[in-house]
C-alpha cells in the first residue's frame, strides 16, 4: 500500500474472559450464565488490531506477562502484522486479565487486573521512541501508568504526531496530559467521571465535553453508544448518529473506534468524515461476540459505509 498510515499504540493487553448472561447478577447471588469466550483483549492492544484489521501498519509498546496468556498475546499481534519489538515480557508480573459480562441486553461490565501492564515504565516509551516519531498517529488509554502514557505524548508531540487519548478507565488526568493531547475520546461515563457533570442528554454532553476540551484538547469525541457520538472542537459541536445495529456484545467497541478513527485521520479523512467511518466501524463490532473477533476489515467497513452514502 503506497500511502500506508502508520499507528504506534503505547498501551494495555490483557486476556478477556466473557461470560454471556441473561443479567447482571446481584450481590451475593449465584447466576447461571450463558457461555464463555475466551480471547484477545485489552484496550491498547484492541485499539492496534482494529487499525491492523483496517490495513495500517502498527507497532505496540506494551508489557506481557513471562506466561502463557503473554506468549499468546506475543503470537496474536505477530499473526496481525503487528510490530512486537516493544512488547517486553515481564518476569515478575502476570499477564492482564479482564473478567467480563454481557447481558442480554447487550450491556457489558469489566474488570481489569492489569498485572503487566502497569510495569510498563516510562523508559520502556523512551525506548520505543523511534516506532512513536515515525507514526502518523500515537493512540493510549489508562490502562498503563499514567506516567508512561505521558512520556509517549511528549515524544509524540516533539516529533509532531498526532495524539489521541481515550481516558479509560476514567482516572484523574494530569494537565499537561490534557495539554498534549490533540483529540481525547471518552464514552459518556468516562466524561462524566472526569468532569463531574451529567451527559445524559446530548446537550449535557455537550457541555461536559466542552469543559473537558477547555483544560487542553484540540478535539473531544465523546462516545454515546446507540446515541452516535459528538465531535467537540473550539467553536463547533457536531452530532454523528450511530449505524443502527442488532447488538448483541459492545466489548471492545469503543476500541474499534479508536484503532479505525486513528487510521481514517492518518489516511487524511476529515474529523467529520474520519468518525463516521470509526461509527460504521464499531457498529460491526457489536454485531458479534468477542472482544478483538469481532472487529471488521476493510471491506466490510467500506462495504456498510457505501451502503449508507446517498447516491
Ligand atoms: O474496551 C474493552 C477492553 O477493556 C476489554 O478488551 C478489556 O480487556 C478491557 O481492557
Amino acid at each position: 500500500m503506497p500511502n500506508q498510515p502508520r499507528i504506534c499504540v503505547v498501551g494495555s493487553c490483557m486476556i478477556d474472559l466473557i461470560s454471556r448472561v441473561p443479567r447482571l447478577p446481584a450481590l451475593g447471588e449465584t447466576l447461571v450464565g450463558h457461555s464463555f469466550h475466551l480471547g484477545y483483549g485489552g484496550k491498547g492492544a484492541n485499539q492496534a488490531t482494529a487499525a491492523a484489521k483496517l490495513g495500517a501498519r502498527v507497532s505496540m509498546v506494551a508489557r506481557v506477562g513471562h506466561d502463557v496468556f503473554g506468549q499468546g498475546t506475543l503470537d496474536n499481534f505477530r499473526s496481525l502484522g503487528i510490530g512486537t519489538t516493544h512488547v517486553l515480557q515481564d518476569a515478575d508480573r502476570f499477564s492482564g486479565v479482564a473478567p467480563i459480562f454481557v447481558d442480554d441486553r447487550a450491556e457489558n461490565v469489566i474488570v481489569i487486573v492489569p498485572g503487566a501492564n502497569y510495569g510498563l515504565t516510562p523508559e520502556d516509551v523512551r525506548a520505543a521512541r523511534e516506532e512513536i516519531a515515525s507514526a502518523d498517529v500515537l493512540c493510549c488509554q489508562l490502562e498503563i501508568p499514567v506516567e508512561s502514557t505521558l512520556e509517549a505524548f511528549r515524544v509524540a508531540r516533539s516529533a509532531g504526531v498526532t495524539t489521541i487519548l481515550n481516558p479509560a478507565p476514567a482516572a484523574p488526568l494530569p494537565d499537561e496530559l490534557l495539554g498534549l493531547t490533540d483529540i481525547c475520546v471518552p464514552n459518556e461515563v468516562e466524561l462524566e467521571m472526569l468532569t463531574g457533570y451529567s451527559a445524559g442528554s446530548l446537550e449535557e454532553a455537550a457541555h461536559a465535553a466542552e469543559t473537558l476540551l477547555a483544560r487542553g484538547p484540540g478535539h473531544v469525541i465523546v462516545t454515546l453508544g446507540s446515541r452516535g457520538s459528538l465531535v467537540v472542537t473550539s467553536g463547533s459541536t457536531q452530532h454523528v448518529p450511530a449505524v443502527p445495529v442488532d447488538a448483541v456484545d459492545p466489548t471492545g467497541a469503543g476500541d474499534e473506534f479508536i484503532g479505525a478513527l486513528a487510521v481514517f485521520l492518518a489516511e487524511g479523512a476529515s474529523m467529520a468524515d474520519a468518525t463516521m467511518a470509526a461509527a460504521a466501524a464499531a457498529a460491526i463490532s457489536v454485531t458479534r461476540i468477542g472482544t478483538q473477533v469481532s472487529f471488521p476489515d476493510r471491506q466490510e467497513v467500506e462495504r456498510l459505509l457505501a451502503a449508507r452514502s446517498p447516491v
